[in-house]
């Protein structure tokens, strides 16, 4: 199938975009590269022995997406590029807006231009709000406590509307709990700008040695432990289910929702144990202040996509962290820095197609 994946350069696209490839489509990026590195894709492609034909492109430049996908003609589009900080999408809400809902309204339009109805949108567990009746299922009720997560639930209550007008379209929301580790050759992987938001990247780094310590928000949550508990999900589990749902679509009509979770949660104090023990450093924590806005807990009801998809996430905790630190250990610094000039479509394919010249 020709796939068309934006923000295929970010840590889930990348993901994604190397197990279609292992699948056997033929797939494009769009991305801007606000938030990730085209070395994601060279890196990919080496991996994969197979090219990703790839454009420097906004979605918020709907003249420019618009011949993208006239010549890519994507029978189905998964869609990543968002922007995802919680804490900046309350500092600059218009910023989230205009990028998140503007840009899916500009990629849908964009989509109906060339007869393309089939999409696998990224949505999130934010989502559930601050729910307190776990597991949390697809049928709990939705709101927003910030910003970034308003964003997702437009863009969901967008496609809902869409798929009731017009019931050529087939989407699939997917709402992600916790996406954490890397794949297994530690070549991709997340690469925070700045101090990361996340727990997990951030144990990283102080296992790594580049902070001094994690500060665990609260130990006094009605949980075992007292740390918050959260379902902390295999990038590569997050990844399959793409294709599961990709699947599903291409014999279904209509909007589908699933829950990509494990249905398992671990605490902050697990996951810096986790990492303490596999990493074999020391990982130094300090209780501090809860942070405004979180939950003491999230996890999965994950049926729906087992008896729906016939997928299941596989991996565990240990397996995550496992992954995360080998990618953490072999890229300290991340993605290299490339040139921020923008390429061009030949530019980049030179660039990443270079990867599979250079093995062969
Ligand atoms: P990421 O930042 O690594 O990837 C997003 C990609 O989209 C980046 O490569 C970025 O450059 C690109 N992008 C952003 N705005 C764009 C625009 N206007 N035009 C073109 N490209 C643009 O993030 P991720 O963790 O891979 O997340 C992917 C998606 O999954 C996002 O929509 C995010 O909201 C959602 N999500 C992520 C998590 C998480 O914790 N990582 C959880 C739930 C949902
Ligand atoms: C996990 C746990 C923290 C950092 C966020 C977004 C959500 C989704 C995923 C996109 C919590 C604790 C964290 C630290 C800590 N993104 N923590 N010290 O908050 O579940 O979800 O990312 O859709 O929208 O809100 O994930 O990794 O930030 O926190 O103690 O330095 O770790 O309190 O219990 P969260 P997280």
């Amino acid at each position: 199938m020709r796939v068309l994946v934006t923000g295929g350069a970010g840590y889930i696209g990348s993901h994604t975009v190397l197990q279609l490839l292992e699948a056997g489509h033929q797939v494009s990026v769009v991305d801007n590269f606000s938030n990730s590195s085209p070395e994601s894709l060279r890196r990919v492609v080496g991996l994969a022995g197979r090219n990703v034909d790839t454009y420097q492109t906004d979605l918020l430049d709907r003249p420019a997406l618009g011949e993208v996908l006239a010549s890519i003609e994507p029978e189905a589009v998964i869609h990543f590029a968002g922007l995802k900080a919680v804490g900046e999408s309350v500092a600059q809400p218009l910023k989230y807006y205009k990028n998140n809902v503007a840009g899916t309204l500009n990629l849908l339009e964009a989509m109906d231009a060339v007869d393309c109805r089939t999409l696998v949108f990224s949505s999130s567990a934010t989502v559930y709000g601050e729910s307190v009746d776990l597991p949390l299922r697809e049928s709990t009720p939705r709101s927003a406590t910030n910003p970034y997560g308003r964003t997702k639930l437009h863009i969901e209550e967008m496609l809902e509307e869409l798929s009731v007008s017009d019931s050529r379209w087939r989407v699939a929301n997917l709402r992600y709990f916790n996406p954490v580790g890397a794949h297994e050759s530690g070549q991709i992987g997340e690469d925070p700008q700045g101090i990361p938001n996340n727990l997990m990247p951030f144990v990283a780094q102080v296992a790594i040695g580049k902070r001094p310590e994690v500060q665990v928000f609260g130990n006094d949550y009605a949980t075992a432990d007292g740390t918050g508990v959260r379902d902390y999900i295999h990038v590569l589990d997050l990844a399959e289910g793409h294709l599961a749902a990709l699947d599903y679509l291409s014999n279904t009509e209509g909007l589908h929702v699933w829950n990509l979770g494990t249905g398992a949660g671990s605490s902050v104090l697990d996951v810096i144990d986790a990492f303490a023990r596999i990493s074999g450093r020391p990982v130094p924590y300090r209780i501090t202040d809860r942070r405004p806005g979180d939950v003491a807990e999230s996890y999965a009801h994950p049926e729906k996509a087992r008896l729906d998809l016939g997928w299941k996430a596989e991996r565990g905790l240990e397996q995550m962290v496992e992954d995360m630190w080998r990618w953490q250990s072999k890229n300290p610094e991340g993605f290299p820095e490339l040139n921020p000039e923008p390429l061009n479509h030949e530019q980049l394919a030179k660039f990443i197609q270079g990867r599979v010249d250079d093995q062969s």
